[in-house]
């Protein structure tokens, strides 16, 4: 099983920006945490993070044939990015939400997910955690 992990915006800046919202453990971290618990799963795992959405799309699009699930986290294209959203839904690859904080407790700008309404589930508010349950519901599946 391969699967496509996707962080959007900003999200390379973890450890640095807004710790009381997003923690103090850094981006390297995410990553480590991913790739340990994906190789203790049995499973190939590709990170990707970009402050762009047409490199984004571009990501998505090229995981078409290649990955049997996605984890995305967008970030604040999330609440934006139509873009995104049909991407997902053009290469139909299972997909899963993530969003380290409660988004649902945050700012109304932040209650919309495009990207979301192409995901099967959506972990919000668990932390790094989230990915980790993401990456159990593909394998689950
Ligand atoms: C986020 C929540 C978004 O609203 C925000 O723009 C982010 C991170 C999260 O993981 O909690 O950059 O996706």
């Amino acid at each position: 099983m391969r699967i496509l992990v996707i962080n959007g915006p900003n999200l390379n800046m973890l450890g640095i920006r807004e710790p009381d919202i997003y923690g103090k453990n850094t981006y390297a971290d995410l990553c480590e945490l991913i790739e340990n618990y994906a190789a203790v799963k049995g499973v190939e795992v590709k990170i990707f993070q970009s402050n762009h959405e047409g490199s984004i799309v571009d990501e998505i699009q090229a995981a078409y044939g290649k990955f049997n699930g996605i984890v995305i986290n967008p970030a604040a294209y999330t609440h934006t990015s139509v873009a995104i959203l049909d991407a997902l839904k053009s290469v139909a690859i299972p997909a899963v939400e993530i969003h380290i904080s409660d988004v649902s407790a945050r700012e109304d700008f932040r209650q919309i997910s495009y990207a979301g309404m192409a995901c099967e589930k959506s972990f919000i508010g668990l932390g790094f955690d989230g990915y980790l349950r993401g990456i159990d519901y593909l394998i689950e599946k």
